[in-house]
């Protein structure tokens, strides 16, 4: 991000810092619960959401070199990613085109063709079927070419491989679905970063109670009061809308020392946490030294897969570092997890019925600006 930005952003905080005030939007807004609890609504939401619009599948670090690959579940399909020997990264259903068995049980290593487990139909690497045991008495005239792996488009792009798999799509096209938030991914330099740790969580809670419980810092006092709440100013924060993206800026508590140095000095990393949400289903929590990629892979209405993982510059990832960064993943995860306990429980009062709508205040914009990006998408 550019030096004049980071000036405004932070320079935006510490006047609301000083007059005593939030950063407002114009009014607060009621959302319906059945958003979060209609299997209906969420069916719609993975036809044009998650499986209608880009989505990360793995850092590039997952497929280091050609002939290595990977399986990743991406919003529920099973995936394999392999890269080729020509260095291109590809996409394809982890199911056999015999009967459908998961082809590549494995999580990642180095192979050039994949034989299922059950009946041993193989593939290359590129996706074509290779060989067939008893192919001539069992399945005579077989056309071996309509019978490749299942491909997705897949592309790699600032450091992650993206893949599409809305019905049809033919290519994933990133920086027009980025779009405004392009360029603020690409100084993210994750191609520059290794995941440290991860942690997948199971969590009986909508995906967008999820996403929302990062978009304010009204909870911050309250909820991490035995975490991070120290380290954060109380409910300050703010945020700017690219297209569905969000960017959101969470000021900790030195912001206010910036009023007494030169706006020549202010580094926007020093004294703010950023929170980009990428639509719809990846967060970067970018933090002084180090970012943490949360993945959400939404199940059914009630229940998401997330995954956490904390990624770290690679050049810091030395033996001496290994308990600094040991410390910081422990604490993410334990913060997150206030979070998504507190989703859990919204979600099992939402099936209680009690409450018909739930209450945006105005200093919780993002949450209305995220729903509002979530209905024009299922429109
Ligand atoms: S199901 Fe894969 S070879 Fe039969
Ligand atoms: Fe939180």
């Amino acid at each position: 991000m550019d030096k004049q930005t980071q000036v405004e952003l932070l320079d935006e905080l510490v006047q609301l810092h000083q007059r005593k005030s939030p950063f407002l939007d114009e009014h607060w807004v009621r959302v319906d619960c059945e958003r979060y609890r209609s299997e209906v609504v969420f069916a719609r939401e993975r036809e044009r959401i998650h499986r209608g619009l880009p989505q990360i599948a793995a850092h590039v670090s997952a497929l280091p070199g050609p002939g290595s690959f990977a399986t990743v579940e991406v919003v529920g399909a099973p995936l394999l990613l392999t890269r080729d020997a020509e260095g291109r990264a590809r996409a394809f259903h982890n199911i056999c085109r015999h009967r459908g068995a998961q082809l590549v049980p494995e999580a990642s290593g180095c192979k050039h063709r994949f034989s299922c487990p059950y009946h041993a139909w193989t593939w290359s690497n590129t996706g074509d079927l290779i060989a067939v045991p008893h192919e001539k008495s069992g399945f005579p005239g077989l056309n071996r070419a309509d019978h490749g792996l299942h491909a997705v488009p897949c592309v790699e792009h600032a450091g992650w491989v993206w893949v599409d798999l809305a019905e049809g799509a033919e290519r994933v096209d990133v920086p027009a679905h980025l779009g405004g938030m392009a360029a603020d991914m690409e100084a993210l330099a994750a191609r520059d970063h290794v995941v440290f740790d991860s942690v997948t969580l199971d969590i009986a809670a909508n995906w967008k109670l999820l996403v929302e419980g990062g978009l304010e810092a009204y909870h911050f006092r309250v909820a991490h009061r035995d975490t991070i709440a120290p380290l954060f100013l109380d409910n300050l924060s703010s945020y700017r809308c690219f297209g569905p993206h969000i960017r959101s800026i969470l000021p900790r508590s030195t912001l206010p020392e910036l009023a007494d140095r030169p706006a020549g000095d202010w580094l926007l990393g020093e004294h703010a946490n950023v929170l980009y949400s990428v639509f719809a289903t990846a967060q970067f929590l970018v933090q002084e030294d180090h970012f943490i990629w949360i993945q959400s892979h939404p199940l059914d209405a009630g229940h998401t897969r997330l995954v956490l993982s904390t990624m770290i510059p690679r050049a810091d990832n030395t033996p001496e570092r290994q308990g600094y960064w040991k410390k910081n993943h422990a604490l993410t995860v334990k913060t997150l997890i206030e979070d998504f306990d507190l989703a859990e429980g919204i979600q099992r009062g939402l099936r209680g019925g009690a409450n018909r709508q739930l209450n945006f205040g105005r200093f919780e914009g993002a949450l209305a600006a995220f729903n509002q990006s979530v209905d024009a998408a299922i429109a």
